[in-house]
């Protein structure tokens, strides 16, 4: 029987090439985020390349909706093996001291809140698979500051906490707990959310650097690690590009 993967954040970047992948692997994608008309893009093109998805409307900041999302899961047409949490992102590169409390508000809600309430509302289902796997995509955000970063690596730094609790806490269960933190990708979206849609100070981030990463990166490494047997467990992936030896050194040309 067809194994059901659940993706969040589906509408774009990491998701979306992680809906695409997994959908290739042989999995049935439930694709879910708030924007509509591109899963329904997404699940267009999943098909035409003979794949199976269903695009779920979803807020994870809602209870509502993410009950939504869990009765979409019962509904679908086989075990439910696989949730990746991933929808999140940053808003804003200010300093601590004058941080806005909307964005840092927006960035635990997503990231934090809504990795624990799609978890919570799925755990059960995963459970009942007898071979549930749990990916939560943090970041090298979430083991590491930087300058500009705190609201984000503090929400990173949570969901990366939320993993080793919740590996810890599943001991014995039949579910593993992966974590994907990856350093610099190049999404089309991620850096317009991050600076309020501006596109100079979005681009700005990837300035000379020879290849940063790309979604279908990171979707070949959850992937990867999700298509292990199911009992090697992956507790964490760092990824990063070759231009970027750490978080603080990225190597740019030209600059
Ligand atoms: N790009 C990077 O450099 C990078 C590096 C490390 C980690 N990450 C992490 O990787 C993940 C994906 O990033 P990305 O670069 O692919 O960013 P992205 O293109 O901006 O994608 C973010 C996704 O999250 C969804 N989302 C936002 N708020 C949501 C909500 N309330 N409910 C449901 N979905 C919501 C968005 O969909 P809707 O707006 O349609 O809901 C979108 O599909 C994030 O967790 C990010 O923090 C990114």
């Amino acid at each position: 029987m067809t194994s059901v993967a659940i993706v969040t954040g589906a509408s774009s970047g990491i998701g979306a090439a992680t809906a695409r992948r997994l959908a290739a692997e042989g999995f049935h994608v439930l694709a879910a985020a708030r924007r509509t008309d591109r899963l329904a893009g997404l699940v267009k093109e999943i098909e035409a390349a003979g794949g199976t998805a269903t695009a779920v409307a979803c807020d994870v900041t809602s209870d509502e909706s993410v009950a939504g999302l869990a009765a979409a899961a019962q509904a679908a047409p086989g075990p439910v093996a696989l949730l990746v949490n991933n929808a999140g992102g940053a808003r804003g590169l200010d300093p601590v001291e004058s941080g806005a409390i909307g964005d840092w508000q927006w960035m635990y809600d997503v990231n934090v809140l809504g990795t624990l309430r799609v978890t919570q509302a799925l755990l059960p289902a995963l459970e009942a698979s007898g071979a549930g796997t749990i990916v939560i995509v943090s970041s090298t955000a979430g083991f590491t500051v930087y300058e500009g970063g705190g609201g984000y690596a503090a929400a990173k730094h949570a969901q990366t906490a939320i993993a080793g609790t919740l590996r810890l806490e599943l001991s014995g269960r039949p579910v593993r707990v992966i974590e994907i933190d990856p350093g610099m990708v190049r999404t089309d979206e991620f850096g317009l959310v991050r600076f309020g849609g501006d596109a100079d100070k979005a681009a700005a981030t990837y300035a000379g650097v020879p290849e940063p990463l790309v979604a279908e990166d990171v979707a070949d490494c959850i992937a990867w690690c999700a298509t292990r047997p199911h009992h090697v467990n992956v507790d964490r992936l760092v990824v990063r590009p070759l231009a970027q030896a750490a978080q603080h050194k990225v190597h740019r040309v030209g600059q």
